[in-house]
């Protein structure tokens, strides 16, 4: 006997899910710095571009593909009537396999933060890099490295955490954790923005990041802007389209398309404006980094020079928790989901077997950041092939190869094979007419793919590190 498809209960459980989905550490440590090195206003102003253009055509397309099949990212190609794009759903789905591995690791770094803030600031300020090279394993005074058991125990916690919500299924795990999750790190957003904008001296950071200094804007910036987005929408990595497949007929896809990528954007601003500004406030402009080594190391320095800093330093990894955690689940449901439709295993066994597996990688990654030299694999036209550090080499894999081109397969599949007047079909399932079909199909056949492809081209010929 066939069980009923899981559902969303309504608009807002999906919209949160979804959101919470996009809003991840992307947001909140990548975006801040990525826009202070793209010119403040002026790469805010093209990301506002790049959100409506390219993100959200692609979104909706994902979305509606997930629910017109009603199926897993790998079979909704086929169940279409193109089995030809599966490739695009293994790609999405081995994607995701291998970012939540890391993922979920650096969501466990952010849990150790929380405790460190709330119990040792004070050894964290003393030493910023060193404690953080201690959490992974290697003594900078002895110079001597070993197994990395504290970031390794609060990775599992984590992973713990997510396997525990997916198990409970979509609408009493997933949704719930979300209606939870969202408010509290909406909550968590403002007051940090309240903090950052009234230290002294941040006037300077709000300056810059409200100025249109064009001098800073370049073909390289637009790229960064654009593969910035897409990863920020989780797009590409068999989330929109699992999502996508719990809605029911009667919602209205673009509105929860235009909603989503609102709050998406919205939380990257406002977190830009958090970090900006304190970091101007305190360690001064030229100090504002991306990446890792910023958002766990720099990061010290302002919350140790600002009033009440410890107490800030814990509220700020609160809502870093938050926002891995639910991109965290999001990524295990889209791979799960496809495990459990095709093998008929239960739900628990599924999630517990793949988190075991993406944890176990996990640990490679997370001993190859300083305690253990294990390499991976790398080429590109500009450097030929190399031999990356295997944490560098799995986010170049799912940054530069697998999110472009599982989000190529989804926007070449909705623009030229499906085509955009079934996805309009199933769009105005909900009863309205969709306004916007003639744009949203030049954008979905014609700029969409453009955009993607050159991301793509300029990783692989000139090897930049567009993340
Ligand atoms: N969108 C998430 C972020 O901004 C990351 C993510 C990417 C999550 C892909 C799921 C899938 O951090």
């Amino acid at each position: 006997m066939k069980k009923e498809r899981a559902q969303w209960s309504g608009r807002v459980g999906f919209i949160l899910a979804a959101a919470g989905s996009a809003v991840g550490l992307g947001n909140i440590w990548k975006f801040p710095g990525k826009a202070y090195e793209g010119g403040g206003g002026a790469f805010l102003l093209m990301y506002l571009l790049i959100i409506p253009l390219i993100g959200m055509p692609a979104m909706l397309s994902e979305l509606a593909i997930g629910r017109a099949s009603q199926s897993n990212v790998v079979d909704a190609f086929g169940r279409l009537g193109r089995k030809g794009y599966s490739w695009a759903g293994w790609t999405g789905w081995i994607g995701a396999f291998i970012i939540t591995s890391y993922y979920s690791h650096v969501g466990g770094w952010v849990l150790r933060y929380v405790f460190s803030y709330a119990v040792e600031p004070g050894l964290v300020y003393a030493d910023p890099l060193g404690y953080f090279y201690r959490m992974l394993g290697y003594d900078a005074a002895s110079e001597e490295t070993f197994f990395p058991l504290t970031a390794i125990v609060f990775a599992a916690l984590f992973m713990t955490i997510c396997a525990v919500v997916i198990i409970k299924g979509v609408e009493k795990g997933i949704e719930k954790f979300n209606r939870i999750g969202m408010p509290a790190l909406f909550f968590l957003l403002l007051v940090l923005l309240v903090r950052s904008v009234t230290l002294p001296g941040a006037s300077e950071g709000l300056k810059y990041m409200l100025s249109l200094d064009m001098s800073k804007v370049s073909g390289q910036t637009f790229l960064i802007a654009l593969s910035q987005g897409f990863y920020s929408l989780s797009l590409g990595m068999a989330i929109m389209v699992t999502y996508g497949s719990y809605l029911t007929k009667g919602e209205d896809m673009v509105r929860n398309t235009v909603l989503v990528c609102v709050m998406d954007t919205l939380v990257a601003f406002i977190a830009g404006f958090i970090v900006i500004p304190a970091v101007f406030a305190t360690l001064g402009e030229g100090s504002v980094g991306k990446g890792g080594g910023f958002a766990f190391v720099s990061l010290a320095g302002v919350f140790s020079r600002m009033p009440a800093g410890a107490l800030f330093g814990m509220l700020f990894y609160l809502l870093l928790l938050f926002a891995a955690l639910t991109s965290t689940v999001s990524l295990i449901e889209g791979i799960a989901a496809f495990l459990i439709e095709r093998t008929g295993a239960s739900r628990t066994f599924v999630t517990v077997a793949i988190c075991v597996i993406m944890f176990a990688i996990g640990c490679l990654y997370t001993c190859s950041q300083a305690s253990v030299d294990i390499r991976g694999v790398w080429f590109d036209l500009k450097n030929g092939l190399t031999r990356p550090l295997l944490c560098d080499g799995m986010e170049y894999l799912t940054d530069r190869i697998m999110i472009p081109l599982a989000a190529l397969g989804c926007c070449l599949f909705a623009g030229w094979a499906w085509k955009p007047e079934n996805v309009t079909a199933e769009v105005e399932l909900c009863g309205k007419p969709f306004r916007l079909a003639k744009a949203y199909g030049f954008l979905i056949r014609f700029v969409v793919p453009a955009a993607i492809i050159v991301i793509f081209c300029v990783s692989l010929f000139t090897g930049t590190t567009l993340s």
